[in-house]
C-alpha cells in the first residue's frame, strides 16, 4: 500500500480591492450578472463572468425552476454560453460571486461539484487551464489556477 498526499494550491486575497485591476473588472461583471439571477426559490443569487482570449467577457447567472432540478447554476449557464458563442476561443479566467437575499454571504463560495465537472470539460477541450476567482458578496476572494485544484482526480475524456 502506498499513500498519496495531494496538494492543492489556492491564493487567498483579503478583498476584491487586492485583485489585479482586470480581475476586479471581471468580478464587477460577475456581480452585475449575479444581481440579475432568477432565483426566487433559493433566494441565493450567483453570477459568473468569463474572460475570453479574444477580449470578450461572457456572463451567466443561476436560473431556477419550479421543478427544482430543471434549473441551472450560474457557472454552467456562463460556460455553456461561452462554448456556444465562441466555440474556438480560449477561456482564460472565470470570476464568481454569490449573494443571498436572506443574509450577507461573506465566505468565498466555490462552484458546486457538477459545475466543476463542466468546467473541467472545457479545460480539457482547450488544453489550457481556466483560472477561477470566487467570493461571496463581500470578503475574501480565493483563486484556483485550474479546475484540477478544485476537482482533484477528475474524470475526463482520457478515460473513455
Ligand atoms: N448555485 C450556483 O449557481 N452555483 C453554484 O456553484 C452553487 C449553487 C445556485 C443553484 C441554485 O439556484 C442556488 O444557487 C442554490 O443552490
Amino acid at each position: 500500500m502506498k499513500k498519496h498526499i495531494l496538494e492543492i494550491a489556492l491564493e487567498v486575497y483579503d478583498s476584491v480591492s487586492e485583485l489585479p485591476e482586470e480581475i476586479q473588472q471581471l468580478m464587477e461583471k460577475a456581480q452585475q450578472s449575479r444581481d440579475e439571477a432568477y432565483a426566487p426559490y433559493s433566494r441565493f443569487k450567483v453570477g459568473a463572468a468569463i474572460q475570453m482570449e479574444n477580449g470578450h467577457i461572457v456572463t451567466g447567472n443561476n436560473q431556477e425552476n419550479a421543478a427544482f432540478p430543471s434549473g441551472l447554476c450560474a457557472e454552467r449557464v456562463a460556460i455553456f454560453h461561452a462554448g456556444a458563442t465562441y466555440p474556438d476561443v480560449r477561456m482564460d479566467v472565470m470570476a464568481l460571486t454569490a449573494k443571498s437575499l436572506n443574509q450577507e454571504v461573506n465566505t468565498p463560495t466555490p462552484p458546486c461539484g457538477a459545475c466543476r465537472q463542466s468546467i473541467a470539460e472545457y479545460e480539457k477541450k482547450q488544453k489550457s487551464p481556466i483560472a477561477i476567482y470566487f467570493m461571496g458578496e463581500t470578503g475574501k476572494v480565493v483563486k484556483a489556477s485550474s479546475i484540477s485544484d478544485l476537482l482533484p482526480l477528475l474524470f475526463d475524456s482520457s478515460f473513455l
